[in-house]
Formats: structure tokens, C-alpha cells, sequence
């Protein structure tokens, strides 16, 4: 387990997310990058957009890998897709062609689940993969429970993930079943970056790395991960202890 702690004050958390792509990026331009969506990654977002705009960020070879969806969705129903277009992929250019895709339809979602992995597999594996912390604990959407080896599967959200997700959509509409990459997938990536800020996040990122590592809170397996980053605002690191505070900047 090797986990970077990178600690930063609200007004250098974006840039410093932003880095984490960029650098990626400097090493290998075609990288294949995981992006979540969720509220936490939006400033690392805006600024990533800022930097295509001015011509300081190459992205024209980056491929991005989608986390999860909700099962079911389609291009005229709310999806994590179609936040990421908003997000990312329109505003960079990113042509469909280099956006790996999460199955979404229920017919045949085994057997698509197991394409996407082996896509994954063939494009040569995830280079850098950005999560979101859930309240609950979980990453992507591998809920309290799931397995380290689980793979890219449909699965049931609870209801307090529901209801976030519902909060994303102005409540007019209600995730029950998604689709996920699995702790297993999600630890075979050559590099995390677990984005978390806000105090509301502050005793689930403790339990998280100090606790024992468990299915009960998902993100505790990025300890197993051949490279963590933890990138968290100063708020989100509170409860962490001291010495995980040095990088506070
Ligand atoms: P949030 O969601 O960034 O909107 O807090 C994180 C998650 O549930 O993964």
C-alpha cells in the first residue's frame, strides 16, 4: 500500500485535482482516465476546462473510462453519461470514440458488463482513476457490502445513495438499480485519486483509512491499491491523524 496524502485548502483543492490529470497526461497523452461525477469533482472539472481553454492541457488524445450509470438510463432519461458530457466531454472535445461507456440497458447486462471489462482490458487498462467518497463509504457505486474482487455489475443502491443521486436531478427522478466497475476493476487502475472535501466527509474518510479495511466501507480497499491519492480539503482531513496533515498547503 503506498497512499499519497495531498491536503489542501479549499482554494488550491481544484488545481491541485486538475494536477493530478495533467500529470497523468505529461506521461502518457493517450492515458485512460476514470472520472466520477457526483458534486465533489466539479471545481477539478471547471478547472481541467479552464486549462483546454487557455491551451495549457493536451487532451485531444486522452480516453476516458465511465466509473458507473444508472441501469436503465438512455440518451432521453437523467445518467452519469449525460453528466459527463455536460461536464467534460462536450467542453473538451472528447469524441465519443475515445469515451468508454458503461452498459446501461438491463437486456443482456452480464454479458455487456463483461464487454466493458474486456474493452477495458484491450485499450490497455486504466491509468489513473478519480472516486468520489460516498457517504456511506462507497466508491462508484459499490455499496457497503461489496466484494474486493467484484467486477462491472448491475447493482441495487440504497436509499441514502438514492436520494443523493435524486438531489443531482432536482429530485425529479429516483436511481434504484446502477451499473458499477468493481472494487476488483477499480483496483486493477495503475493509479487512484480518491477526491473528497466538505466536513461532512471528515468521519468517513477516518474510518475509511484508519479503520480495518472491509467490505462495511468500500473505500477502505483503495489501501489495497497499487497507488493512492488521497486528495482531500482541509475539512474533509480533519479527523484524519496528524501525521497524514503535513501536505496541508
Ligand atoms: P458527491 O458524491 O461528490 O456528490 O458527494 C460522492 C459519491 O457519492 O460518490
Amino acid at each position: 500500500m503506498a497512499i499519497v496524502f495531498k491536503i489542501r485548502k479549499p482554494e488550491a483543492w481544484a488545481a491541485a485535482g486538475a494536477d493530478i490529470v495533467q500529470d497523468a497526461l505529461r506521461q502518457k497523452p493517450s492515458a485512460i482516465i476514470g472520472f466520477p461525477t457526483g458534486v465533489t469533482p466539479l471545481p477539478c472539472y471547471a478547472e481541467l476546462r479552464r486549462r483546454v481553454e487557455r491551451g495549457e492541457l493536451e487532451v485531444s488524445r486522452l480516453r476516458c473510462l465511465m466509473l458507473d450509470d444508472y441501469l436503465g438510463a438512455n440518451d432521453g432519461t437523467p445518467s452519469s453519461y449525460q453528466w459527463l458530457q455536460r461536464e467534460l466531454f462536450l467542453p473538451m472535445q472528447i469524441a465519443p470514440d475515445r469515451v468508454l461507456r458503461i452498459p446501461t440497458d438491463p437486456d443482456g447486462i452480464v454479458e455487456a458488463c463483461a464487454t466493458f471489462e474486456q474493452k477495458l482490458a484491450n485499450w490497455g487498462g486504466c491509468d489513473l482513476m478519480l472516486l468520489g467518497l460516498g457517504a456511506n463509504g462507497h466508491i462508484a457505486f459499490n455499496e457497503p457490502g461489496a466484494e474486493v474482487g467484484s467486477r462491472t455489475r448491475a447493482v441495487a443502491l440504497t436509499p441514502e445513495t438514492a436520494r443523493s443521486n435524486a438531489a443531482y436531478w432536482g429530485g425529479r427522478f429516483v436511481p434504484t438499480r446502477a451499473v458499477t466497475v468493481g472494487i476488483g476493476t477499480i483496483l486493477e487502475s495503475r493509479r487512484i485519486a480518491l477526491l473528497v472535501t466538505g466536513a461532512a466527509k471528515a468521519g468517513i474518510l477516518q474510518r475509511a483509512l484508519n479503520d480495518s479495511i472491509r467490505a462495511a466501507v468500500p473505500a477502505s480497499f483503495i489501501r489495497l491499491a497499487p497507488e493512492a491519492i488521497v486528495l482531500a480539503d482541509a475539512a474533509a482531513a480533519a479527523s484524519l491523524p496528524a501525521t497524514s496533515q503535513d501536505g496541508l498547503s
